[in-house]
């Protein structure tokens, strides 16, 4: 399952997950997590070399039960300050690095081959999972996908949020290496005037006929 921000795309993913009695993977946790480590150890984000150095160093563990998805690195649990305003603002430059995204797309595909799984992210389907059986876009409006930000958030306004989110999607849409983009084979499902129980349907819906 892939999209931007905002999309519904942990939800749905949790659900699916959940409905199908399968394991489910956030990669989007394993970006924010290396970035938490970097601020902690002080790596200067402005410099990608500096990124590239030390990203093979922390030891990243991602839990895949959808009921109590979980994060840790050196064994510390991260699932709360992963989702700090300092490390959304700074994810980006993280996951813009190649030896970043080479790490936790490695890790990312041990996890996968393990059985089957629903896996979130940007690039699950064109880079990470390129044979997945059933390859998911999720979008939104704009609008949209800050009011739901905004309502996960306290202390911000939906024009804040979408400022922010349109910085992050052209980021991660702009960057060299596994920029976010529709995968070949990806059925893209818009969920605008979607509630979450309706999302889920319609991906049950998409696996039923297309997974074999
Ligand atoms: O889905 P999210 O907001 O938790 O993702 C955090 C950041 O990580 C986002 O800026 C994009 C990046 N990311 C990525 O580059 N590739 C992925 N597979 C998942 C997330």
């Amino acid at each position: 399952m892939d999209g931007p921000s905002g999309s519904g795309k942990s939800s749905a993913s949790r659900g699916v997950a959940r409905a199908l009695g399968l394991r489910y993977l956030d990669t989007g946790a394993m970006y924010r997590a290396i970035t938490w480590w970097m601020l902690r150890q002080g790596v200067d984000l402005g410099d990608p070399s500096a990124i590239a150095a030390r990203s093979g160093e922390p030891a990243l563990s991602s839990g895949t039960d959808p009921d109590n998805p979980t994060i840790h690195v050196d064994g510390v649990d991260v699932a709360g300050p992963i989702r700090s305003q300092e490390v959304t603002g700074a994810v980006s430059l993280v996951a813009a690095v190649p030896e970043v995204r080479a790490r936790l797309v490695s890790l990312q595909r041990e996890i996968i081959g393990s059985g089957d799984i629903v896996v979130e992210g940007r690039d699950i389907g064109s880079a990470v999972a390129p044979s997945a059986e059933v390859k998911v876009y999720l979008t939104a409006s704009a609008e949209a996908r800050a009011a739901r930000r905004t309502a996960e958030l306290s202390g911000t306004t939906v024009e804040a949020q979408q400022a922010a989110m349109a910085r992050r999607d052209t980021l991660d849409s702009t960057r060299t290496t596994s920029p976010l983009s529709m995968a070949d084979g990806a059925i893209e499902l818009d969920t605008t005037s979607l509630n979450l129980e309706e999302v889920i349907h319609a991906v049950l819906s998409l696996v039923k006929e297309r997974a074999h």
